[in-house]
């Protein structure tokens, strides 16, 4: 039985008090918010947790093994550092940190300690992304070209970062799955049009190994909810839409050939080959009760996660360097290797 506590218990937090409450192999024993409030609330529905206004003094119990950390990005360096130093395994939400330096330091003393240390790439636990990354690895859509992502909604709003390092952590997490590749080169736009010196809209442009483009348009100032993403490869492209209550993803059976008739290459002809749209099965379950399950897995058998401190490391690198194209009105910038 693996003890475990949660920190902040928000709006995300709250689920993980409700899936640690709930799974087999876990004790929830404590949790801990800076909010008297919501303090007072998580008591009235958890009654048999301790639940306290100090992180510090939960961290400092010995009989915790594992903690999940539900905070805002500002306070995750001390907590998970405080916590990896107190001996327990971390999962911490995205983005690891709010600079490079404070996640790379987090990747060295989990090392250093021996402990987990997990990055809450979601999406990387969602059954339809996944589904796109069997068609692609099974070679069905060819070659990727490149891949196209829009996550926008009307809020919700942030203070404690832009809308770049609340939502690209996804789609730069799951552009890196689907490509099994890291970007090297990024261009950005952003501005802020809500709070000032705040970034609620961004057009982030990114460069792959191998020809590879991608593409993220991210946003807290829209009428629609999307969570979409396209992947055209040369063969088939393929559809995600988180929200399709048919399928998420799409296969489109469609490509450009050229003219085998030609007699010089000046002639040849691009065709527009139009196959079937298919809709592949995909057996829907709750992404954060399978990451959830994923940390504990780890936590018990001490293997490193699929999102690892070193993965939510190389998110963090590509939201500085997007960060910094923004700051210099969209010139390139590498990400640190
Ligand atoms: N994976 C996802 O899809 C997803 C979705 C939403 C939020 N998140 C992440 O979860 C984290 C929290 O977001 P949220 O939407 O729940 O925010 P929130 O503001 O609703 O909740 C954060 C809570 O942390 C508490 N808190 C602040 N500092 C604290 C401290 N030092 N010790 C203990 N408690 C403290 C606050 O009082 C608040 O109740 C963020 O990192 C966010 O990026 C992830």
């Amino acid at each position: 039985m693996i003890n475990i506590a949660v920190l902040g218990c928000g709006h995300w937090g709250g689920n993980y008090l409700r899936l640690g409450s709930a799974a087999e192999g876990v004790r929830l024993v404590a949790c801990a918010d800076a909010s008297q409030e919501r303090v007072a609330a998580v008591r009235r529905m958890y009654p048999e947790v301790e639940a306290s206004t100090s992180a510090s003094d939960i961290l400092a119990r010995d009989d915790i093994q594992a903690v999940v950390i539900a905070t805002p990005t500002e306070t995750h360096y001390l907590l998970a550092r405080q916590a990896l130093e107190s001996g327990k395994d971390v999962l911490c939400e995205k983005p690891l940190t709010a600079s490079v330096g404070e996640a790379a330091e987090l990747v060295r003393i989990s090392q250093d300690r021996n402990r987990i240390l997990m990055t809450g790439h979601i999406f990387l636990f969602n059954p339809g992304i996944r589904k796109v990354r069997d068609c692609i690895t099974a070679g069905e859509c060819g070659k990727p070209c490149y891949l196209h992502s829009v996550r926008t909604n009307l809020g919700p709003f942030r203070r404690d970062v832009n809308v770049v390092w609340d939502l690209a952590p996804h789609d730069i997490s799951i552009f890196s799955y689907l490509l099994g590749a890291q970007p090297f080169r990024v261009w950005a736009k952003g501005e802020s049009f809500l709070q000032p010196g705040i970034e609620d809209v961004a057009f982030i442009t990114l460069a792959y190994p191998d020809k590879v483009l991608g593409h993220m348009h991210v946003s807290w100032l829209e009428p629609r909810k999307v969570r979409q993403i396209t992947v055209i490869g040369d063969k088939k492209m393929v559809g995600w839409d988180d929200l399709d209550p048919v399928g998420p993803v799409r296969v489109y059976d469609k490509s450009v050939g050229r003219d085998r008739f030609y007699d010089n290459f000046g002639e040849f002809c691009l065709l527009a080959r139009e196959g079937d749209i298919t809709i592949p099965r995909v057996t829907l379950g709750e992404p954060l009760k399978a990451e959830f399950a994923h940390f504990l897995d780890c936590v018990t058998t001490r293997k490193a996660p699929v999102t690892d401190g070193a993965n939510g490391l190389q998110v963090v690198k590509v939201l500085a360097a997007i960060q910094r194209s923004m700051q210099q009105d969209g010139l390139p910038q590498e990400v640190d290797a």
